[in-house]
């Protein structure tokens, strides 16, 4: 996608051939600040300090984190180590361990001094691999945006979105935003409804500013106000992206995620999740089964923000000694989901409907 007009990805590898170039996403929308990672933890910093974030994109820092780890040290020990170590910066999306897994399964049956070159061309793999797979997912979910169209006479699509399920969040493309971006430079009419997402308002700082640098027209709204356009009949669409499904199609998203798809259930507005088959968690049927991350109560007490002179700076919203909660991310039932849109197409939320398109994983899913 594009950033300031020029081709972009959200992570890369810089000429030195070794170290590793992502965006600070905590300095977004209002600079736009590149970070250099040249070691394990200034990759495993990146993910907990949320640097990076998304699942993709988290899987894929994970992936040059364990390169760069193997850079340094290549023995068993020092793989588990940093796989352990990596792993346990984020939670809930099972891009991460599933990147981490996949590296460790090219790696270990090679030499020492083999590993980091091909834990390198794997991390980059993993990132060519995330970027196509986003361009599908955009192109299934084209057809679903186009038929809506067509029923609207080729007035608006208006589509609602929660957090950022956008290129920023992955490689290139995005999950939830791939069929908008395609939709839009298709031609057909499409609006997004863009909830603000807080804490952290990766809608606000991430999401707005994605579809302000592609032209797609979109209104920012705050988290409450979804139900009530639903109920004025000015959404026709929900995508979102999630962080992890279950083999029986439960979904954990940012948290909100919920509320919007019981809004949606109520209200007769198709509500569909985004993702690629990196975020299925095949040993999970029951998303009560998926960890939580739980975050700290300041992101709730304070928010961040441009103020009048410029600088960028974070504000108390509630008095002192205010107790917070700041639960990370919820879950939403398959019954809540219409289908999902993957690489391969679409399908409906359920154990059958996600083996239909992922027929090899039948023994994983038993
Ligand atoms: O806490 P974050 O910003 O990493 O949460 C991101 C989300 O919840 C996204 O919707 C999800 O990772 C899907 S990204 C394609």
């Amino acid at each position: 996608m594009k950033l300031h007009g020029q081709a972009a990805r959200t992570i890369w590898l810089n000429a030195d051939g070794w170290s590793v170039g992502v965006i600070d996403q905590t300095r977004l929308p209002h600079e736009l600040v590149k970070v250099t990672l040249t070691s394990m933890a200034d990759a495993a910093h990146a993910i907990k300090s949320m640097q990076v974030r998304g699942a993709p994109l988290i899987g894929a820092t994970a992936a040059y984190g364990l390169a760069l780890a193997l850079r340094d040290d290549a023995s068993d020990t020092a793989l588990a180590d940093a796989i352990a170590h990596l792993a346990e910066q984020r939670p809930t999306a099972v891009n991460l361990r599933w990147a981490l897994e996949d590296v460790r399964q090219v790696v270990q049956p090679l030499a020492q001094e083999a590993r980091a070159a091909a834990a390198y061309s794997r991390a980059l793999m993993i990132c060519d691999e995330d970027a196509e797979m986003c361009r599908r997912i955009g192109l299934h979910g084209l057809e679903l945006i186009r038929a809506i169209s067509a029923r609207k006479s080729g007035a608006p699509v208006n589509i609602l979105t929660h957090c950022n399920a956008g290129w920023l969040a992955c490689v290139d493309w995005g999950t939830a935003t791939s069929p908008i971006y395609h939709a839009h430079d298709a031609g057909i009419a499409v609006h997004v409804f863009v909830d603000e997402t807080r804490p952290r308002n990766q809608g606000a700082s991430l999401t707005a500013f994605e579809l302000l640098q592609h032209g797609v027209p979109h209104t920012l709204i705050v988290d409450n106000a979804g139900g009530h356009l639903m109920q004025t009949g000015e959404v026709d669409l929900v995508i979102v992206g999630t962080d992890r499904v279950t083999a029986c199609g439960d979904v954990a998203n940012k948290i909100g995620t919920y509320l919007k798809a019981l809004a949606a259930h109520d209200n007769g507005v198709p509500f569909y999740v985004a993702m690629p088959h990196t975020t299925i968690d095949w040993s999970i049927d029951n998303g009560a089964d998926i960890p939580i991350e739980e975050r700290s109560g300041d992101e709730v007490l304070r928010m961040q923000g441009r103020s009048a002179d410029g600088s960028i700076a974070a504000f108390d919203i509630a008095a002192p000694g205010t107790r917070a909660r700041n639960p990370g991310f919820d879950v939403t039932p398959a019954r809540l989901v219409t289908g999902f849109i993957t690489e391969r197409g679409v399908c409906r939320a359920t154990r059958d409907g996600l083996l239909s398109l992922y027929p090899e994983r039948r023994e994983a899913a038993a």
